[in-house]
């Protein structure tokens, strides 16, 4: 009668691998549908998705024209101007058919420096370096509004270094 013990056992072996797998198979779905219920607040808040909701203040663009200082010499400069439908495709660039040197002096706009025409291996192009073709990968307009976040950054200037040419 030993087959019959042992047939009996891997029977019971398979009834006990079931009842494991089914346990698991609860336990995860109730830890999923809890980690669901607390999910993190969406940047819209917590609200019911079918809900009409107040848009609230619409933040308007700053377009003064105004070049702003910038916060430390390496910056991007901001863009001070509208750049609303502005193209910046690989076939087109309209950043370009102003700021590019060929144009600056028809459209009066600040020329891209000479970092723009550089390789990442310091070689100079004749034009903007691919690189630096996608602006707005770097330069972004500015928007009226309340920063989201508390800002506690220091202009260098006001941490006690002696500007050049101050010492006697
Ligand atoms: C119609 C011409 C024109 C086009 C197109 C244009 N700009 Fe300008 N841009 C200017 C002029 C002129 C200024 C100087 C400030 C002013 O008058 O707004 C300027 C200023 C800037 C500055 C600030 C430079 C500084 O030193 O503060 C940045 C950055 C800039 N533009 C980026 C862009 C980008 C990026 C695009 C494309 C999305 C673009 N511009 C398209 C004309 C243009
Ligand atoms: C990889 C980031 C990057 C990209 C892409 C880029 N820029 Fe800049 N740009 C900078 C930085 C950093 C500065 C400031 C330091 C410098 O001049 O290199 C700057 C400076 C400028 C200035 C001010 C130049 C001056 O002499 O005051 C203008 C104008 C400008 N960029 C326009 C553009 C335009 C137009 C494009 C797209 C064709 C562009 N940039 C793409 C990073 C970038």
């Amino acid at each position: 009668m030993r087959g019959q013990d042992s047939s009996r056992r891997l029977i019971s072996r398979q009834v006990w691998g079931v009842v494991v797998v089914a346990l698991l198979l609860v336990t995860t779905t109730v830890a999923v549908a809890q980690m669901a219920d607390r999910r993190v607040p969406q940047l819209s808040g917590n609200i019911d998705p079918m809900q009409d909701v107040d848009p609230g203040y619409f933040p308007k663009w700053v377009v003064d024209d105004q070049r702003r200082m910038r916060a430390y010499p390496e910056q991007p400069p901001i863009i001070p101007h509208s750049i609303e439908g502005y193209q910046l495709t690989v076939n087109a660039n309209r950043c370009l058919s102003c700021h590019k040197r060929e144009f600056t002096e028809i459209s009066g706009a600040p020329m891209i420096s000479v970092t723009h025409f550089m390789t990442r291996r310091a070689q100079m192009l004749a034009d903007v370096a691919p690189r630096r073709y996608f602006c707005t990968a770097c330069h972004v307009p500015q928007a009226d509004i309340k920063p989201l976040v508390e800002n506690t950054f220091k202009d260098m200037s006001e941490l006690g270094f002696r500007p050049t040419g101050s010492e006697q």
